[in-house]
This record gives structure tokens, sequence and C-alpha cells, in this order.
């Protein structure tokens, strides 16, 4: 603290990411991260990135990441925003399309950024909670609101929603933004951005964190009707003229050109996931189901800190969240490669059955 800070530094509760330990051999599934590196492509178009070109400034407007992530998702250039990162799009998405009259709608369980953003923001929200399956029920949105988020699938639960269901919360709710977070969707759940042609209040974001394994370039965008998006493109002009840097573009350019290798990888975790799924469920574990590269999960038997620090104790690092009461008992755990998951089941083995 310090009489230097503005009154908003001393409001603000700062969102808290999973732990990047600095320890070698820790078996890694905290973070959501893919266990599989990038496409060589990637790599290959990083390695001809590092020139003397870097001495420039990169493209303000990202002409050809837009232009490549339009013709992936078969929409106009228009209709893309890109961003620093999925979190820094979805930060402008705050600030430009949800700051209104009435409330921001999220559920009461989900990504712990969007409250930190509302602080950041000064947005007023309610949160909704999720039904007693820790489902999103539409119904529960159907009310009055300056705008609507929640992840799809959803989290830390993994639960997806129906597009049939997407769609009925659009048709019904024409007055405000509603903002699908679509940070998991490549690992099996039906994507919305097939509606933002139809819907001119939808607007979809993506990141390559998860499913493109480029969590560490930080590149992530929004589709929508162009009048959402130049809402964003007036924000960041008035932040950050260049978010996304020579590398970023290169690499995310061409992991969008490997569409083999990202088919492959993405089949590869859905597969774990849902061996890793039956394997828990073996335990004695109840395990939601999961659309995303990851699972939560809890044991009638042993409470979740408990469980996550016997973990850490053999090198495993899983996600806890102390909070809310109704998710204390259940891990969020990140679905790794082959021997990842082995360590993991070994260790739960001799946690479980001790
Ligand atoms: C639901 C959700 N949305 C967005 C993000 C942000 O991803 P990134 O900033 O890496 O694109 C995350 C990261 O874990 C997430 O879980």
């Amino acid at each position: 603290m310090s009489q230097y800070w503005s009154k908003l530094v001393h409001s603000l509760t700062p969102y808290v990411p999973g732990e990047q330990p600095k320890l070698q051999n820790l078996v890694k599934l905290n973070t959501n991260e893919n266990p599989y590196g990038p496409s060589p492509k990637v790599i290959a178009a990083l390695q001809a990135e590092a020139a003397d070109s870097l001495r420039l400034y990169p493209d303000p407007d990202s002409s050809r990441l837009k232009a490549a992530i339009a013709e992936y998702h078969g929409l106009q250039a228009n209709q893309v925003f890109v961003g620093n990162g999925s979190d820094e799009v979805l930060a402008h998405v705050f600030q430009a399309l949800l700051k209104h009259d009435q409330p921001l709608l999220y559920p009461d369980i989900t990504y712990s950024f969007y409250p930190v953003y509302c602080g950041l923001y000064g947005i007023d929200f309610e949160t909704v909670p999720l039904n007693t399956r820790f489902e999103i029920a539409i119904d529960d949105y159907l009310r009055p609101n300056g705008g609507i988020i929640f992840p799809n699938p959803n989290a830390p639960t993994g639960i997806p929603v129906a597009l049939s269901e997407i769609e009925r919360l659009l048709k019904a709710n024409t007055q405000s933004v509603v903002v699908i977070d679509e940070a998991y969707v490549d690992f099996g759940t039906e994507s919305a951005v097939s509606l933002v042609n139809q819907y001119p209040n939808v607007l979809v974001t993506h990141t390559y964190s998860k499913s493109r394994s480029l969590a560490g370039l930080r590149v992530g965008y929004a589709v929508g009707h162009a009048a959402l998006i130049e809402a964003l493109i007036r924000v960041k002009d008035s932040f950050n003229s260049y978010p996304i840097d020579r590398f970023a573009e290169a690499g995310a350019v061409a992991a969008l050109q490997d569409e083999a290798y990202f088919q492959q990888t993405r089949q590869q975790v859905i597969a774990a996931r849902d061996q890793l799924v039956l394997d828990l469920q073996g335990l004695g574990f109840e395990v939601l189901p999961s659309g995303a590269n990851f699972i939560f999960a809890r044991h009638p038997k042993y409470a979740g800190e408990q469980l996550a620090a016997s973990l850490r104790e053999q090198a495993v690092i899983v996600r806890h969240f102390k909070k809310p009461a109704r998710i204390t008992d259940f891990l969020r755990i990140t679905i790794g490669n082959t021997s990842q998951n082995q360590a993991l089941m070994q260790a739960l083995q001799s946690i479980v059955q001790a």
C-alpha cells in the first residue's frame, strides 16, 4: 500500500493465476495448458521471424492474422478482433460492451477473471447460480440485464451448454450483448461461431493458449458483428496500438495452417480425457461431464484441499479452489500426456487407497 496509489488501485482484487512452478520434473496439471508442443510449422514460422525486421513495429491492425482467422471460420475480416491472449480481448469486451446501467450476468461458479474486470472497470454485475448439477441453466438468464457472459464449456466445471440453448438465449435476449467465452471449445463442445452472422449481439472469444498449444505466445480473438468489433478496436486503439507482436502474428497464422496437427493433438487430448474419467471413476471419484481439456472431480471420502496437498507431495500439481463452498471438494485436473496422466493416477491410487 502506498499514499501514491489511486483510489481504484486500493479497491482492486486482482486475479490470481495458477502457479507456474520453477521446479523441474513436476507433473503440471494445474493451468489447462496443452501437453503437446505447438505445430512444427509454428516453430519454423517463429524462427523465420527472428530477423532484422524486429526493429520495426508490427502491423497495428494484425491484418494477416485477422484475414487468416476470418477465412478459417468463413467470416469477413471486419468480424474479427485479435488481442494479447483472450484475457486482453475479454478485458476490452468488458469495457466496450458490458458496462451498462443494468447489471452484467454471469454464473456464480465460472472463470474468476470476470469479477476482476468488473472491479477494474466499475461494472455492476449479478451472479446466476449454477443448477444442482453444476450446469448453466439458460432460463435463469432470461431477465433484464446489461450483458451476459459465460464460458462454453464452463470453467472450472467443464460442462458444456448445447448450441440450441445458446440460440434460445439469443432469440430471447436481443437488447444486450451475449459473450460466449470458448477458450476450451475445441475439446468437444459445439461452437457458437456459426451464429455470429445471424445474431448481431453475440460475441464469441477464442484463445490460442489451449487447443493450439500456444499459451506462451499470448494470442486470443473475438468474432462477432462488425459493429461489436468496431467497439473493441476503439478501446484497443485507446490502450495499446500493437498488442500482437511480430512473433505472435507469424506463429498464430502458421498454427491455423496446420489443421492436421491441430486435429491430431486435440483428438489425443479428448481420448486421454475419456480414459482419465473412467480411471478416476474406478477410484470412486465423481467426475462432472467435460467438454474441455480438464475435468472437475471430487471423491466422497476426501476433502479437495487435502487431496491437492497430497498430490503435491508426490510432485503432481492440480488446481483447487477454496471458494465457493459448493466446489471446495473438487479438483480441477488438466488432461496431460500419457505419462503425466499415469503419474496422476499412480499418485491418486496411493492416496485414495491408503
Ligand atoms: C474460461 C477462460 N477464458 C479465457 C482464458 C484466458 O486465456 P488466454 O488469456 O490464455 O487466452 C482462460 C484461461 O485459462 C479461461 O480459462
